[in-house]
């Protein structure tokens, strides 16, 4: 990828008063519960493995509880999302008493010495939009621009962070591509329509963020995945895995480091385009960071509506054990991840990082890989200024319900009683060392 050599707008991040963010993150659908939005009906239209959503972690009451953990568990920072379909539950209209409970949030968080960070758009969608303005059309633009505006009128100048999209090309492959969540298409012509209005969605919401809240930074949560062929020796698996690597991790920095995109979705779609504004829309790459997929092809299994065959999955390589819903644990995957990313051009956070682990065994030692690739990295002079644990407590998981168990707190759904595992000791120990070091550049 060309660097991208326009001097970045962000000297105002990292945030001179805080260097390093060390947190948590939560999103909207996932917590708080009783939210009727797109996601809901693909629910009740048996579209998801697990169980419903219901009450879910029951915050949209329980906030400052959960903010009250976050700052006991030795974060400085929390990150949530705004629910788009409770702030605009009808095309126009805006719900105050809605925008009213996100403002307390963030000054429930601001009382605490927790940095808000707020992502506007975390996987749902107002049920109206699909039929009104759906992503495949131009009208999106407008309609979630203004969505923005209205959250950054309501929660004022506390707000100096803000992640306008979770995985936008997540959102693209997996609700247009692929099929697997709301709108459910599985046409590529339509994906890359969508792809091109999210990203000017994401231009216009900046500047109207930027216009209501003069200097606040914005981010994108980009998910990034390590790939590796299944059989190393095999030219083809290998040129999958290169070609994965190239659409999903590096597709979407390379947009926004150059205004330009142009990959493929062989053999039936180009996704192409250009939008001038779009690198000085973003200051910051949020990097979400999981695991490792294999790559094998040819394989037995159709990707998306792709003729290509190629099967992908997780194996356990690295001999620390699968984690309770299926993936590997590679935290030194991590370092070339970022490193990757930071060939765009901005800084860093990760936005994302954790593990579905019921017993906690692992989240101690994975929390300590993770660190200590992020201590290395920084000593390299990758510019990563932040962790944000997935997640605070127990959540519903999008596909999976509430099987996986991804909390620093353990849920207990029937009483909402939130309980600490052991890993949060760690994850506490961990932040204070990695908030009071200084580190050298090696
Ligand atoms: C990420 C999503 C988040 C959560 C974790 C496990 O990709 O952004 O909402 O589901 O995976």
């Amino acid at each position: 990828m060309a660097r991208n050599e326009r001097v970045p707008s962000s000297s105002r991040f990292p945030f001179p008063d805080r260097p390093r963010l060390w947190g948590v993150a939560v999103s909207h659908y996932q917590v708080e519960g009783n939210d009727n939005c797109d996601w809901t009906d693909w629910e009740a239209a048996g579209r998801t493995r697990g169980e419903p959503c219901g009450d879910a972690a029951g915050s949209w009451t329980r906030y400052e509880e959960d903010a009250r953990l976050a700052r006991d568990a030795g974060a400085n920072a929390f990150r949530f999302s705004v629910s788009w379909s409770r702030v605009a539950p009808a095309p126009g209209e805006w719900d105050s008493v809605a925008l009213g409970r996100y403002r307390a949030l963030v000054e429930t968080l601001a009382a605490l010495d927790l940095e808000p960070i707020v992502t506007l758009f975390h996987y749902t969608h107002p049920r109206w939009f699909h039929e009104r303005t759906p992503w495949t059309s131009p009208s999106s633009v407008d309609a979630f621009a203004l969505f923005a505006r209205k959250v950054a009128q309501a929660l004022g100048r506390r707000v100096r962070l803000y992640t306008i999209f979770n995985e936008p090309l997540v959102l693209v492959l997996g609700g247009y591509v692929d099929g697997q969540i709301p709108p459910g298409l599985k046409d590529v012509t339509a994906a890359s329509r969508a792809f091109t209005n999210l990203l000017t969605a994401h231009c216009a919401s900046a500047a109207a963020i930027r216009e209501v809240t003069p200097g606040a930074v914005i981010s994108v949560a980009h998910n990034m995945m390590s790939f590796a062929p299944e059989r190393p020796f095999s030219v083809l698996d290998r040129a999958c895995s290169w070609w994965a690597h190239r659409v999903y991790n590096r597709a979407l920095p390379e947009a926004f480091a150059t205004g330009a995109w142009s990959f493929s979705l062989p053999p039936f779609g180009r996704f192409r385009g250009r939008l001038k504004d779009l690198p000085a829309s973003l200051d910051v790459l949020g990097v979400n960071f999981y695991s490792r997929l294999h790559l094998r092809c040819p394989g037995s299994s159709r990707l998306g509506t792709s003729q290509l065959l190629i099967d992908y999955g997780y194996i356990d390589r690295t001999r620390r054990g699968l984690t309770d819903n299926g993936w590997e644990i590679v935290p030194e995957a991590l370092l070339s991840i970022l490193k990757e990313a930071a060939g765009a051009g901005f800084p860093l956070l990760i936005t994302e990082n954790g593990l579905a682990d019921a017993s906690d065994t692992r989240r101690g030692a994975f929390l300590r890989d993770h660190a200590a690739v992020l201590e290395r990295a920084e000593a390299l002079g990758i510019p990563v200024h932040g962790y944000l644990h997935w997640s605070l407590l127990d959540n519903f998981e999008w596909l999976d319900g509430y099987s996986p168990r991804f909390g620093l707190f353990e849920l207990d759904r029937v009483t909402m009683e939130r309980r600490p595992r052991a890993s949060v000791a760690e994850f506490r120990r961990l932040g204070a060392s990695y908030l009071n070091r200084t580190f050298t550049r090696v």
